[in-house]
């Protein structure tokens, strides 16, 4: 079993990798089995032929004592050479046929295994709360559900069928030459413990190498993805050198980490080299020495010095083969880390009977970010089914991350918050986000047409209701002379919308919902007033169904809710009908007269 534990950036780090991957991926050992049967039948028929040719010259020097007549039975040499050529046919076609099975099983078997940990560990990232996200950069995570994946398939594919390879090559020829002389075959082997020594303490060395080149990806990533998004505001400030030396910076540090790596793991070849040169040295001299004595036959000796070739040369690959391993190896902890990474907010088991009421309660909630300062301090609020009920306060406030609770983006730190009557952290997700229509402070559209977007929250709209949502939302007017109108292209690569065309996009697609609880973000915040009249007087239609829950700082927005909530420093201040508030000549007053343009009554008679 792999342990998890808490590494500095908050992120798991997996102490055995790629045995936890191996736990992990059930499915896949059968597949993998077969793979390394082929390549061991592969691997046993790639060295056969230096095998034959060691026969072959056997069967030339010694003829009717040859080992291929005692084998075979046959005596003349002819009939002799003729059956080790239909052996070598049938050797290549095994050889080429496991080849080729080999190389479809391994494949299959990397893609499979990168496949199902992509899409794993994409389900399992849009699981993980809001604040997980935000509390690292885009870039990161999309680093690790690309880059290390990719790394982790090349590894699979490439890399393990390596190790194999390795391995088996060294294990038969072993095998030939113990039955051939064990003095030769400790010459010959002269250089593996070398070899194994050298590439262990390699490992060690390489090991925190890679675990940095893939950090410097993860920061690349994210640093590129970042700039892209914000290409406006780069622009604008004229940002671009800085910006392009920065990113420099980053994928400088990103070289650096992989020179550093190469620059290790290339130093290892020559020593291979060099072991391996001692090893074939011994074979050819000491060998030829014992086949000029007659202790080993002349074919044998051949047989010796291939295989010594064989056996040693390969072994320069390891040094590639230790590189791969080690950065599959970075890359499945990066990615089981991100598969660990625990769902802090998991959906309750309860449902709610449909249809929901849609009544809010908040009693006594706290709440804050991260590591940070309360943002909330006890907040007591009702709001009855049906009604409509606006939050009102200066910028940062806390109306947002008030609203964030309400839909349970975040949990609070004390307190709770109840729809119809039950705690929102026991309900599922679809009593409780499904029951909700929610236009965000930042408005985001998928790359996608105007009709999809408006319907993402009720996939099964007909075209009919997704156009009455755009009525509804004032949007319809719009909509209706872009080029393709309903089925035009937003998001990216789309039509640009200006900033009210889009809300009022999210507002429809909030409203198709038809959910029991409206919960708006400032969401008529960028339209011109007449079209805000539009919105909210087909609000006030959708508001005789459902609870809205409206954050505004435009004071004309809100005056006709059912109840105004004052939060100011993360507290309710102040709470009432509008014409309650002005008339207690509070902050909402104050604000209202500042709005309005006409002279706040206290102050005018100051
Ligand atoms: N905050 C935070 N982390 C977030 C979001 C907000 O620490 N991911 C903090 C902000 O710094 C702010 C406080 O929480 O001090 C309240 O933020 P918010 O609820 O977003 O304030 P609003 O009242 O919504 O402000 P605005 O009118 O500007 O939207
Ligand atoms: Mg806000």
């Amino acid at each position: 079993m792999s342990t998890v534990v808490k590494g500095d950036a908050g992120a798991a780090v997996i102490e055995h990798p790629l045995r936890a991957l191996w736990s992990r991926q059930r499915r896949y050992r059968g597949r993998f089995r077969a793979a390394v049967l082929a390549s061991t039948i592969n691997k046993i028929a790639d060295v056969a032929p230096e095998i034959l040719i060691g026969v072959a010259i056997d069967v030339v020097v010694r003829g009717q004592d040859s080992w291929a007549a005692s084998l075979l039975g046959v005596e003349s040499r002819y009939a002799q050479l003729a059956w080790l050529a239909a052996i070598n046919v049938v050797v290549w076609i095994i050889e080429s046929l496991s080849e080729y099975v080999a190389a479809v099983l391994w494949r299959g078997l990397s893609q499979g295994v990168e496949h199902d940990l992509r899409v794993e560990a994409y389900d399992h990232a849009q699981h993980l709360d809001l604040g997980w996200h935000e509390a690292r950069p885009r870039g990161t995570t999309l680093a690790t559900l690309n880059d290390d994946v990719n790394q982790l398939e090349r590894f699979l594919d490439i890399g393990v069928p390596a190790i194999l390879q390795t391995i088996l090559n060294v294990l038969l020829v072993g095998l030939v030459f113990a039955a051939a002389s064990m003095q030769l075959t400790l010459l010959a082997f002269l250089p593996i413990p070398l070899i194994i020594a050298g590439s262990l303490l390699f490992q060690r060395r390489l090991e925190p190498l890679y675990v940095r080149v893939r950090s410097a990806v993860a920061d690349l990533s994210g640093a590129l993805q970042a700039n892209l998004a914000g290409i406006a505001t780069i622009k604008a400030f004229t940002a671009e050198e800085r910006e392009r030396e920065r990113i420099e910076q980053v994928s400088g540090a990103y070289r650096r980490a992989n020179e550093a790596a190469i620059r290790s793991s290339a130093a290892f070849v020559p020593l291979v080299r060099v072991a391996i040169l001692a090893g074939f040295t011994c074979t050819l001299l000491f060998g030829g020495w014992a086949a000029l004595n007659g202790t080993i036959e002349v074919g044998l000796y051949s047989v010796l010095v291939f295989m010594t070739q064989r056996l040693l040369w390969p072994l320069t690959d390891v040094a590639e083969v230790l590189d791969l391993y080690q950065r599959g190896r970075a890359s499945t902890a990066r990615i089981l880390g991100l598969l660990n990474e625990p769902i802090e907010v998991p959906q309750g088991d309860r449902s709610l009977a449909k249809p929901v009421a849609g009544r809010v309660e908040i009693e006594q909630v706290r709440a804050g970010y991260a590591d940070g300062p309360d943002v909330l301090h006890g907040i007591d609020m009702v709001v009855p089914a049906g009604e409509t009920h606006a939050i009102v306060g200066s910028t940062g406030a806390g109306k947002s991350s008030l609203l964030r609770l309400i839909l349970r983006f975040d949990d609070p730190r004390g307190g709770r918050v109840l729809l119809d009557g039950v705690d929102v952290r026991d309900l599922d997700w679809d009593s409780l986000r499904g029951s909700m229509g929610y236009v965000a402070q930042d408005i985001y559209l998928f790359a996608g047409t105007i009709a999809e977007n408006i319907a993402y929250g009720r996939p099964n709209a007909t075209r009919e209701q997704i156009i009455a949502a755009a009525r509804a939302a004032a949007a319809a007017d719009f909509i209706e002379v872009l080029p393709g109108a309903y089925d035009a292209t937003v998001g990216e690569n789309g039509v640009t919308l200006s900033g009210g065309q889009r809300q009022r996009i999210a507002l429809a697609r909030a409203l198709l919902r038809e959910p029991a609880v409206l919960v708006l973000d400032e969401a008529t915040s960028a339209v011109d007033n007449e079209t805000e009249a539009a919105i909210q007087k087909s609000l006030r239609r959708a508001g005789e169904r459902c609870t809205t829950i409206v954050v505004a700082h435009r004071l004309s927005t809100v005056r006709h809710a059912h109840r105004i909530w004052v939060l100011d420093g993360g507290r309710v201040t102040e709470a009432g009908t509008h014409d309650e508030l002005v008339a207690a000549g509070g902050s909402y007053a104050a604000l209202w007269a500042v709005q309005t343009g006409e002279p706040e009554p206290e102050r005018a008679s100051v």
